[in-house]
């Protein structure tokens, strides 16, 4: 189940108005196009105030002085005010929509570019449905804030100021009845605005969650289905569901009531004033005309005002998916030696000892690990590390396999060659250059690595394979599929362009394994890692890709997590993982001899390991 609290804004109060403000960088390249349609709004708004004025002109000159001639002129100009508002409000909507969809897509592509630079260990972290519901609704709610509600704020803000402006220039003591009610609203506004900031953000983050199930369940339909679990997982839908329905209505609730204040207080004043203005025209103090403009202004300001209540409620929401949009972008990416002054100094060293270099490579060449430990980030205090003092050389061109039970930590072991995770402590050389100072995409393009879990991409089979490779080109890919066995896609509809379904469902386990195995040998790495590659293949297609990858392995510095001793096989030492070191390095006969875990834990596999031989050496046999 995902956790809400952890990835919940802190507890320290925040503020609205500075979430939003750092929308800045974003919405400058746009600042122009803004400030004209605010302009253009403002105008048209403002048009609109006129209308009052020429109505009042219209009853106190020609109604009063029965002129028919008159009230025609006085129709025509507010018929011209009017249409002049409506195109002025069109006008804004083609000033901002270009621009506006322009700071989304930006904003999305940022977040996307970031998601894709965080480390392993954040999306470790992060639930995918969160990472989803911002990329989607939080930056829709945040354009939508950008081109209403900002806007608005600013020009019904206006608006107000200058209806006010005018209202106490006509009858100052009329003017001040309408404005009683500012204050209590004013405060009633900040506390309905607290507490529906705090509701909007958990409704977000329940959202969030939400889809992280839709997701889940979706992509586990195998599981949900085969277990017969979906009457469990309607359940936890629903529940989670619910719980977003309750705060949805919280917010409603809120909204309501601020809804109900806003509304009824200005119209109390305007009856108010309504009351006060009839007496002052029957006591002739105040001509009637006064009063119609006075009393059209009071009404046209209603909307303005009205309108608060929901402006501060979506600039809440937005200032809330800001939030949840910076949480993300605020999470540091590990710096890249490249980028760095670090590079430079890097490379400089290096340059300086060209001299020893040849040497160099000779005693540190291969893949070194020296005292490298590691944890998890979230691992708890108390739990001992995964690794740690772990030392191993692979000398160039050497196959090492790595051995262990299951949970001793190869996996993560070989994780840290690519650098998807960090180690904790000591340092790993690829041919004596530390990867801690390598630039990542050097360090990528050195190594290559096919993962336990063969994930595939919607994509066609040969773009899945050509991913291991930076120009890969059709030779490649044939040569590639013919050394991972996968000969099997030239049978599928439309060869390697046929499309994989999503993560590769369409295939089988075994397919998907050697198609990972064909994206890892694509680029023709000089370092290859290999986690447990033919795990999945029948004993007769392990043995025929285990031919082909030795001509692969022979000039190649390869590391090969290995359960079956047929993988073990391959290799031309084998390295023992235990409780977090590396306790044994050898043949693998030489182990069987003198490690008694290694031949424990190869002893289960006997049987299996004779007839692997054999088929092995049957095969070896055939080609000689
Ligand atoms: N992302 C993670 N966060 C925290 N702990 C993890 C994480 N991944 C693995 N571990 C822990 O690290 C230990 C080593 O896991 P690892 O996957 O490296 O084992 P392995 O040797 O590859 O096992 P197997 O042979 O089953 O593949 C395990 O105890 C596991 O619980
Ligand atoms: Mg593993």
């Amino acid at each position: 189940m995902t956790d809400t609290a952890e990835h919940s804004s802190p507890s320290e109060k925040r503020s609205a108005v500075r979430s939003l403000l750092r929308l800045w960088p974003y919405v400058r390249p746009a600042r122009n196009r803004m400030a004209a349609g605010a302009a253009v709004t403002i105008v048209a708004s403002c048009a609109g105030l006129v209308i009052p004025l020429a109505l009042k002109w219209i009853v106190d000159g020609p109604v009063a002085g029965k002129d028919p001639s008159g009230v025609w002129l006085g129709g025509a100009l507010v018929l011209v005010l009017g249409l002049l508002e409506a195109s002025l409000f069109a006008l804004r909507r083609f000033i901002l929509a270009r621009p506006l969809a322009r700071v989304e897509a930006d904003m999305r592509a940022d977040l996307y570019g970031h998601l894709q630079r965080l480390p392993v260990s954040f999306h470790d972290r992060w639930p995918s449905g969160q990472l989803l519901s911002r990329a989607t609704t939080d930056l829709m709610l945040l354009r939508i804030f950008l081109a209403f509600p900002l806007t608005f704020l600013l020009v019904n803000g206006v608006t107000i100021l200058v209806g006010f402006i005018v209202l106490l220039i006509q009858q100052w003591t009329l003017g001040l009845v309408l404005l009683a009610p500012v204050v209590p609203l004013v405060i009633l506004c900040t506390y309905f605005e607290e507490r529906y900031s705090r509701a909007a953000r958990t409704a977000q983050d329940q959202s969030g969650d939400l889809a992280t199930v839709v997701e889940e369940s979706v992509l586990g339909i195998r599981i949900i289905k085969g277990f017969g679990r979906h009457r469990g997982q309607e359940k936890v839908f629903a529940a989670l569901s619910g719980r977003l329905r309750g705060t949805e209505l919280r917010k409603a609730h809120l909204l309501g009531m601020l809804w109900a204040v806003i509304m009824s207080l200005p119209e109390l004043a305007i009856g108010a004033a309504l009351v006060l203005g009839v007496l002052q025209v029957a006591d002739g103090e105040l001509s009637a005309g006064t009063l119609v403009a006075f009393l059209s202004t009071a009404l046209a300001l209603r909307w303005p005002v009205e309108s608060f209540g929901f402006l501060i409620a979506i600039a809440n929401e937005s200032a809330t998916a800001a939030d949840r949009y910076f949480e993300v972008m605020d999470a540091p990416v590990p710096a890249d030696p490249a980028s760095g002054k670090a590079s430079a100094k890097a490379s400089g060293k290096a340059s300086g000892k060209t001299s020893g270099k040849a040497r160099a490579a000779k005693e540190h060449g291969g893949l070194r690990l020296e005292g490298v430990g590691f944890r998890y980030p979230d691992a708890p205090a108390d739990a001992p590390p995964v690794l740690h003092g772990v030392d191993l050389h692979i000398r160039p061109g050497e196959t090492m396999a790595l051995v262990g039970t299951t949970g001793s930590g190869k996996t993560t072991l070989t994780a840290l060659i690519p650098r998807l995770h960090e180690a904790t402590s000591g340092r790993i050389t690829l041919d004596g250059e530390d990867i801690a100072a390598m630039p990542r995409e050097r360090l990528r393009a050195l190594v290559s690595v096919a993962f336990e879990d063969p994930t595939l991409f919607s994509a066609s089979v040969g773009e899945n394979v050509l991913m291991g490779a930076d120009a890969g080109r059709e030779a490649d890919l044939t040569r590639a599929l013919e050394v991972a066995q996968a000969g099997f896609v030239h049978s599928l509809p439309e060869g390697t362009g046929t499309q994989v379904g999503e993560q590769g469902l369409s295939l089988s386990g075994g397919q998907r394994q050697r198609l990972a195995l064909a994206r890892a040998v694509v680029g023709d790495p000089r370092f290859l890692i290999l986690d447990d590659p033919l795990s999945a293949l029948d004993v007769h297609t392990e043995a025929l890709v285990e031919a082909a990858l030795r001509e692969v392995l022979a000039g190649t510095t390869a590391l090969v997590v290995a359960h079956r001793p047929s993988t073990v096989l391959l290799a031309d030492r084998v390295a023992l993982l235990s409780k977090g070191r590396i306790t044994a390095v050898g043949t693998h006969h030489e182990l069987l001899r003198t490690s008694r875990e290694y031949a424990s834990l190869m002893a289960g596999d006997e049987d299996r390991s004779a007839a692997a031989d054999r088929t092995h050496a049957g095969h070896e046999g055939g080609r000689r």
